[in-house]
């Protein structure tokens, strides 16, 4: 993907088995990803890794290619189903460093949200810790609800 890319022309697609050789290549081209959105420490999804999570009907996972069909950004819409009902969840939102600013992450997004109303969400959650994330989720109209994330470490970081 060159320069000249702009949100107009960004295809999203949702990630599909489509058989072994591609799934290989695909979990090596997301292990890449998660390494750049991961601060901690990331160990390589294996391809068994990512056919389960193809195969779970509560994660819906987008990807973004080049012309050569290589993954340079993702997105997974994570539905839990609920006793008070379903919650939707954004998670895993990342593009490859040499192609970010060019729409890719808004347009990731902006179809994820269109997953979650086309599954009758209310509403759409995420977290975001860093200020460019959370400007491109500000535009998009996200608004920072007043409750603390708490976490318990279990192990270290
Ligand atoms: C956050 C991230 C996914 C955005 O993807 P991207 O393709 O670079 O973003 P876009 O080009 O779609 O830009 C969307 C908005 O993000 C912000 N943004 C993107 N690049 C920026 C930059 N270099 N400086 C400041 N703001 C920037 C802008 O608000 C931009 O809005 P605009 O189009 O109106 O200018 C990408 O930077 C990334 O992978 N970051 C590391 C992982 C991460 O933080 N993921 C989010 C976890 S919650």
């Amino acid at each position: 993907m060159t320069g000249q890319n702009t949100v107009e022309n960004v295809v999203v697609e949702q990630l599909r088995f489509t058989g072994r050789p591609a799934l290989t290549r695909e979990a090596d081209e997301l292990s890449e990803l998660m390494r750049q959105l991961s601060q901690r420490s990331f160990q390589s999804l294996t391809p068994a890794d990512l056919h389960e999570i193809l195969e779970d009907k509560s994660k819906q996972v987008l990807v973004v290619r080049d012309a050569a069909g290589r993954i340079i950004g993702t997105g997974t819409l994570v539905t839990i189903k609920q006793l008070v009902g379903p919650k939707h969840r954004i998670e895993d939102v990342v593009v490859l460093e040499e192609v970010r600013g060019l729409g890719i992450g808004k347009a990731l997004t902006k179809a994820l949200v269109e997953v979650a109303k086309s599954q009758g969400a209310k509403s759409v959650e995420l977290t975001s810790s860093r200020p460019k994330a959370q400007q491109l989720y500000y535009d998009l109209g996200f608004r920072q609800r007043d409750t603390m994330t708490m976490t318990l470490q279990l192990q270290p970081s």
